[in-house]
């Protein structure tokens, strides 16, 4: 059940709308009982699995962060000319918060609304940036991405404007990406905008490299959505029992992350007996990526037209801002 409360500063309000235990737990078992074995990604973030997902923005192979920050900073002021001042800034996903900071004082929008399906993650990230931008409005909620057509955004006159940075949009397949566009252009409305980060369709040795990193940090960001299991559950997941798989699929233009069962092995699932036999995997990722032409026919289809785009130099990652037409 939704509830709100006050926490810490007049200017941070924060609503929980997170799922309740049972339907966590039925989407999980519905995914793990389906031929190819599969998990939502949201579940790789768990208090650990934010850290570890911060990692690996560090790592040299992963290039998104990096190149999405340099496009965000060297842009602000133009990115802040098509949005125009005083805008509501909405953020679904919002992590650590930390691309919106590269945005504020160029932006000055009136509120911000964060959401995360992370409760102590988000609210850790919205109180720092309550602390480093006293005079900005800001709304934590604690949400998934299917949440955001019952989202009660405070009524004003201001423009809503999305952020959805990071390329969190390759998580989603093709149809789940146009409903999510859909729900974004519903909620901001006939004057609103996007403004949304998207990782290049690009050279397939580049792709595997970012998502198999040397350190293996990824694989022990794979691995964790066992552990996440294991504790919201309750299951008994060996982690060392599965091992970590990435690779680019190039004729679905995305990559699969996958969790390989190294033997024959039964876990129990919240009272339920899941069968692996060596070799199959929970797929656990996919992390699509994108032409120009095929976001822009994306952005199309949901109700939004391309207004602007800036890369990085070396055309790794793209940032669109799409205007609701
Ligand atoms: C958070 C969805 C953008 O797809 O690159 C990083 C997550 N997974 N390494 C991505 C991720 C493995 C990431 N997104």
């Amino acid at each position: 059940m939704a509830g709100s409360a006050k926490v810490l500063r007049t200017k941070l309000d924060y609503v929980n709308m997170h799922p309740g235990q049972q339907d966590v737990v039925a989407e999980v078992l519905e995914g793990l009982g389906q031929t190819q074995k599969t998990l939502s990604p949201k579940f790789f973030y768990d208090e650990r699995g934010s850290q570890l997902f911060e990692a690996i923005t560090e790592q040299p192979e992963y290039y998104p962060t990096r190149a999405e920050r340099m496009v965000l900073k060297n842009k602000a002021s133009e990115i802040a000319d098509h949005l125009g001042a005083g805008a509501m800034l909405i953020e679904p996903g919002c992590g650590s918060c930390e691309k919106v900071r590269l945005l504020l004082d160029a932006l000055n929008p009136s509120r911000y609304v964060a959401m995360d399906i992370s409760s102590e993650f988000l609210l850790s990230s919205a109180n720092a940036v309550a602390r480093d931008f006293p005079d900005l409005e800001i709304q934590a909620i604690c949400a998934d991405f299917s949440q955001l057509d019952a989202l009660a955004l405070e009524e004003s006159s201001a423009r809503r404007v999305a952020f959805f940075p990071g390329s969190t949009l390759g998580n989603f397949d093709p149809a789940t990406a146009r409903d999510f566009l859909r729900a974004v252009r519903h909620l901001v409305g006939d004057d609103g905008g996007l403004l949304i980060g998207v990782d290049r369709h690009k050279d397939t040795g580049i792709l595997n490299a970012a998502y198999n990193d040397q350190a293996g940090v990824t694989a022990a960001f794979n691995l964790n959505a066992l552990t996440h299991l294991n504790r919201i559950l309750p299951a008994n997941f060996d982690t060392d029992a599965f091992r970590h798989k990435a690779f680019y699929n190039t004729e679905a233009r995305r990559i699969e992350m996958h969790l390989e069962s190294l033997r024959d092995q039964s876990v129990h699932c919240a009272g339920q007996t899941i069968d692996f036999h060596a070799g199959e995997t929970i797929h656990s990722e996919n992390s699509y990526k994108y032409t120009d032409a095929h976001f822009s026919h994306l952005a199309q289809e949901t109700g939004f037209s391309v207004d602007a785009d800036w890369s990085d130099p070396q055309s790794l990652f793209s940032v669109f801002y799409c205007r609701a037409n």
